[in-house]
């Protein structure tokens, strides 16, 4: 490190004390964890039970969010060596193994969620055979959702769907990562070819010029035209959703270390340059990046808590240090943020990690409440902050 660098770097005590208390509700949440698979946010600060739905009973595996969980336990395994938490994590891949096999719930690109935390990684930290084994099935169902000649991977609804044919979002980007392990994990290079074809048509369409993004871009499947790009969770679609701007500074980051592609670094840069110059004072974005203080808008901090990963991620790829640093710096003081002020390490009756998150405004779904995703993504924020030998599980 340079001396510049070294005199920047803050003491990281305070957010030690965060990943403790972190850890700690995570373990508190193991027993009814177990039980039952939580709500995608909480209701009142607490996690309920998944609703009952599609004949699937209530608490079931069902949705795209149940595999932060076991993502969050790897994570605290990881930094704990406590058996009764690899325990709980090797647990999971029973019903995520069971889940691809049965066929509960899979028409949708969220496959990659899914199963890089719930079976990727067991496969990579422990050898688990079954494991990869439904990381490679989830992995198949996902190519079938990609779509010649748009080149992109269907993200909602089975496509025969009239409304959602053709449609791909930019929390996609997060999904492809499950196809580039296939490819190497397999040799085949139709998961990777199919991974970077995707990506480059979002870098092409749903990054706009000045550097904010679409949620949502639509193609013709039969043409393979792009049309238009559209909202669904965003104030407005030519605003830029923030949790969106997000996704795109971590996906497309994550999309260069797969292929070392200049121009996906310089997308997740272009998304993360905006971001940057669009945070409030304490520099927890608005839900949708067109607020600002003094709009009485929501923060999202679950947004803030990707954006964190991003920016470490892009970090890690910039040739220029004083570049790097600048974004490190900016990765740190958004999560001595979230630590300080967002999480609930002082509140012994909250079970998620992280409050004030949006999940749906327009729809008003999960407003001012924690989520399973903001959840994990602040517990690898802290990771990779504090564990420098922290290997990426995407
Ligand atoms: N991937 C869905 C969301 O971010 O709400």
């Amino acid at each position: 490190m340079s001396a510049e660098a070294d005199r920047a770097a803050p003491t990281t005590d305070h957010l030690a004390v965060a990943w403790d208390a972190a850890v700690a509700t995570v373990r508190g949440n193991i027993a009814d964890f177990t039980a039952w698979y939580p709500d995608d946010t909480t209701t009142g600060g607490a996690y309920r039970p998944r609703s009952a739905r599609d004949g699937q009973p209530e608490g079931a595996n069902v949705g795209w969010t149940t595999g932060f969980w076991p993502g969050m336990l790897w994570l605290a395994w990881e930094g704990t060596g406590d058996d009764a938490v690899l325990r709980a994590a090797r647990h999971q891949v029973d019903s995520f193994a069971d889940r691809v096999t049965r066929g509960v719930d899979l028409d949708t690109h969220d496959l990659g969620f899914l199963y890089t935390l719930s079976c990727v990684t067991p496969w990579r930290l422990v050898g688990d055979e079954r494991a990869r084994d439904a990381a490679l099935a989830a992995a198949d169902h996902l190519m079938v959702r990609f779509l010649e000649p748009a080149g992109i991977l269907q993200a909602w609804g089975d496509l025969t769907d009239p409304v959602q044919r053709g449609r791909t979002i930019i929390d996609s980007l997060m999904n492809v990562p499950l196809l580039y392990w296939a490819a190497g994990t397999t040799g085949a290079r139709a998961y990777r070819d199919a991974a970077i074809r995707h990506t480059e048509q979002l870098r092409r369409h749903i990054l706009r010029p000045d550097g904010t993004t679409f949620h949502t871009f639509y193609w013709d499947v039969d043409t393979g035209e792009p049309l238009r790009g559209a909202t669904e969770q965003g104030h407005q679609d030519g605003s830029c959703w923030a949790r969106g701007q997000a996704w795109g500074m971590y996906g497309f980051a994550l999309g260069y270390r797969h292929v070392r592609e200049p121009s996906f670094l310089d997308a997740a840069r272009r998304c993360a340059d905006y971001f940057l110059t669009r945070l409030p004072a304490d520099r927890v974005a608005y839900w949708d990046l067109v607020f600002t203080d003094g709009s009485g808008q929501e923060r999202d901090s679950s947004a803030a808590a990707i954006a964190v990963c991003g920016l470490y991620e892009i970090a890690d790829h910039v040739d220029d240090q004083d570049v790097a640093l600048r974004y490190r710096t900016e990765a740190d003081a958004i999560l001595t943020s979230l630590a300080t002020t967002y999480s609930t390490a002082h509140d012994t009756t909250s079970t998620s990690l992280l409050r004030h998150g949006v999940y749906d405004m327009p729809k008003n779904v999960g407003v001012d409440e924690g989520n399973l995703w903001g959840d994990y993504f602040y517990l690898e924020a802290l990771s990779r902050r504090l564990r420098a030998d922290w290997r990426s599980y995407w």
